[in-house]
């Protein structure tokens, strides 16, 4: 009904009441959750990334004795050190590191060790040239970086065997180890040599049982690319014009990702047998898509990931970050979870990177990181190299260790998250909304990428961040998660689904739920193979459309409306909906297909589904769709806020911890609607909370 879109649209969205009390979500804790505090004796997991071995022995002492100062407990270790621990074959010397440990526990400082395969010594690839990693034209690359390595490669599977096995042995008793990290930043390069085509085969096989099952589900007779032995299969590599079969292409990422979790495996099935009361972690990397890491997680304690706010895609915006902790939550059931890298200066490699950040904002991502369940904190790195590709990659000292304001921030937010400590441990986030991640859909849309303006991140940031400005908590949740305790599941662009997915999304419907689809979604089975039935595919009846058409953007300019004539500019992709049961909520203005129908609703069961075929360029259609899904869902929304200001929220038996954080260089303020406690100072707090330019303040109902 065309009046219903008109309430939507004249929803002004400037009211929001913070309900009080505790609503959804408790049973999606596994039952035993990693405990980060309680494992780190009590203490909230404070520390910095540090590399004793870059350093003269006589400066550990200082070192040791500034990060106490700072309230740092925890440091990580030798992630990089293996030439130092194994300085040639089969010879192990850990001295060295027994008394870095000896200087840094006196300080109250525990550790965590990195296995340290990201970098193989010299002398392994003088002995084994076969372990560097081939790229996909054949050629393989040459010593002198890091994550040079090949996981099929027999000798460097047996080199990490030799290395964890020695350190699982000469640390398992160690009280100032209390854990592990595997390697650094798991999931690259990919690898094209023979051992890894002779590895994707088998692998092939087992999926596969038969040649002929291989075949037909990937589509070979087309080109004639028909398989008859096994030996056949090539892998994506550099074949003319680049053009492979993306069937064959979308098992080689499942394949890359399973494989990594494999390798991880070789080192936690060692760990676990030798040094079984030290738990296991590994640096994840957020965002980054070529590992699934809601399966990889599975064989790690918790999770833990590297975080630069001010890098990549994430540059100088809260969202980027915000979503990738909750993805990274959301990777393990939801668990708390720690940042093992937090950026700690300006990053850069041969040149500085991006801009230098208010010394404020190291404190106001920290405190980002907490409000969306992070129980750990450690900034990457100590002290800026003075040698080698880091030379510009900023820690928090520079290289006089001056204690400068970085220091001085640093120092304040680890007397701050001491004070805290009590009262966030065993508190979390609790969400009503969830955004789904399908890592099968990422990886198609990499290997066919759709239209040049396509970028899938940003579908789920479209939808993420307009209800992270309405301030509703977002969990991001996998294909393999729990559905259930949801009221809102967007998942954006599901270009690949399988049986069970449209099974789980269904039952999510009919029970109540609402799902948001937006373009592109149910094109393709799980075989990377475009669906034979009308789109969306197997959501059609569920979106209770039909899509006979479709416009990609072409550099024409497109329009929708609404009822009630608001007008939105719209790109990228158009999909021209029919609806069979849905309700026309906006349609097309322009060319052979304006009048048509862009945004529809159907109503499912006890749910209902959005489908949005187009997307616009401003954030005011996703600000009012959440806004109005929200409210017919029945979710909590956060106060109205200024740009630049988030709004999180931590739960613990019925009391919620606010945090308000301003990224911004101005004060700013932010209506509660009644007094809260402010944590950190212990008074209370105006109704109208002032906080001054990039700082935080974070709050309790008394
Ligand atoms: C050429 C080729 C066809 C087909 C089309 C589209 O015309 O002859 O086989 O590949 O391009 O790519
Ligand atoms: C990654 C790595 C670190 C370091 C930083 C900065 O996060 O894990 O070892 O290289 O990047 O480049």
């Amino acid at each position: 009904m065309k009046n219903r879109f008109l309430a939507f649209l004249l929803v002004h969205v400037s009211v929001f009441i913070i309900l009080a009390r505790p609503t959804f979500g408790q049973s999606q804790q596994p039952a035993k959750p990693f405990d980060l505090i309680q494992w780190n004796g009590g203490k909230f997991v404070y520390g910095v990334d540090y590399y004793p071995e870059h350093w003269e022995e006589s400066q550990w002492e200082k070192d040791a004795t500034m990060m106490q100062a700072a309230g740092i407990n925890f440091v990580r270790l030798a992630e990089f050190a293996w030439v130092k621990m194994e300085p040639a074959e089969g010879k192990f010397e850990f001295a060295w590191l027994d008394r870095a440990l000896k200087v840094l526990n006196a300080h109250g400082i525990k550790a965590i060790l990195g296995t340290p395969t990201a970098s193989p010594p010299a002398w392994l690839y003088a002995k084994y040239p076969d372990i560097a990693a081939m790229d996909e034209n054949g050629v393989r690359y040459r010593y002198g970086s890091r994550r040079n390595y090949c996981i099929h490669n027999p000798n460097f599977i047996a080199a990490t065997e030799r290395i964890v096995s020695a350190m699982a042995d000469h640390f398992k008793n160690h009280t100032g180890v209390i854990g592990w990290q595997i390697d650094n930043e798991l999931g690259d390069p990919e690898c094209f040599d023979a051992a890894t085509r002779a590895a994707f085969q088998k692998w092939c096989r087992t999926k596969y049982k038969t040649l002929d099952a291989l075949n037909k589900a990937w589509g070979t007779i087309f080109w004639g690319h028909t398989y008859l032995a096994w030996s056949e299969v090539p892998l994506p590599w550099n074949t003319l014009g680049k053009a492979y079969n993306p069937s064959l292409a979308l098992d080689f990422k499942r394949f890359q990702s399973d494989t990594t979790h494999e390798y991880l495996k070789v080192h936690t099935t060692i760990l676990r047998r030798i040094a079984p009361r030290q738990p296991i972690t590994h640096n994840a990397m957020g965002m980054y898509d070529n590992v699934d890491y809601s399966d990889l997680h599975r064989s790690v304690d918790f999770v833990a990931w590297d975080n630069y706010p001010m890098f990549g895609e994430n540059y100088a915006d809260y969202f980027g970050p915000a979503m990738a902790h909750d993805l990274m939550r959301g990777s393990k059931n939801n668990q708390n979870f720690m940042v093992m890298e937090q950026q700690g200066g300006l990053p850069g490699w041969d040149i500085f990177w991006g801009r230098q950040a208010a010394p404020g904002l190291y404190r106001a991502w920290a405190f980002q990181a907490v409000a969306h369940g992070a129980d750990g904190i450690c900034y990457f790195r100590w002290r800026t190299s003075r040698w080698g590709t880091e030379q510009y990659w900023q820690g928090i000292l520079d290289q006089d260790s001056y204690p400068n304001a970085r220091y001085q921030t640093a120092a304040q937010t680890g007397k701050e998250l001491g004070q805290l400590t009590e009262l966030l441990h065993g508190s979390k986030v609790v969400s009503s909304v969830a955004i789904l991640v399908s890592p099968d859909s990422r990886w198609a849309f990499k290997i066919q990428p759709l239209v040049k303006e396509f970028n899938y991140n940003r579908q789920m940031h479209l939808y993420y961040d307009a209800f992270r400005r309405a301030g509703v908590s977002v969990d991001v949740v996998f294909p393999q998660g729990d559905f259930s305790t949801y009221k809102v599941i967007v998942a954006p662009s599901l270009f690949v689904v399988d049986k069970p997915l449209v099974e789980k999304l269904t039952e999510f419907v009919k029970k109540g739920g609402t799902l948001v689809l937006n373009y592109r979604a149910g094109v393709k089975d799980e075989h990377n193979v475009v669906t034979d039935q009308t789109l969306p595919g197997p959501l059609a009846e569920l979106a209770g459309i039909a899509i006979h058409d479709f416009d990609p953007q072409t550099n024409q300019e497109q329009e929708i409306t609404g009822a009630d004539g608001s007008r939105y500019a719209v790109r990228a992709w158009f999909d021209i909906l029919d609806p069979t049961t849905a309700q026309t909520l906006a349609s097309y203005n322009k060319g052979y297909y304006a009048g048509k129908a862009a945004i529809t609703r159907n109503r499912v069961g006890d749910g209902s589904v959005w489908y949005v075929g187009t997307e616009s360029a401003s954030t005011e259609l996703y600000s009012r769709m959440a806004a109005y899904i929200g409210e017919q869902a029945g979710v909590s929304k956060g106060p109205s806020l200024p740009e630049g200001v988030e709004f999180a929220t931590r739960e613990k038996a019925g009391k919620k911890i606010f945090f308000l954080i301003n990224y911004t260089e101005k004060a700013q303020s932010v209506p509660l609607e009644r007094v809260y406690q402010n944590a950190l100072t212990g008074s209370a707090e105006p109704e109208e909370v002032s906080i001054p330019a990039f700082d935080v303040k974070v709050l309790t109902s008394p």
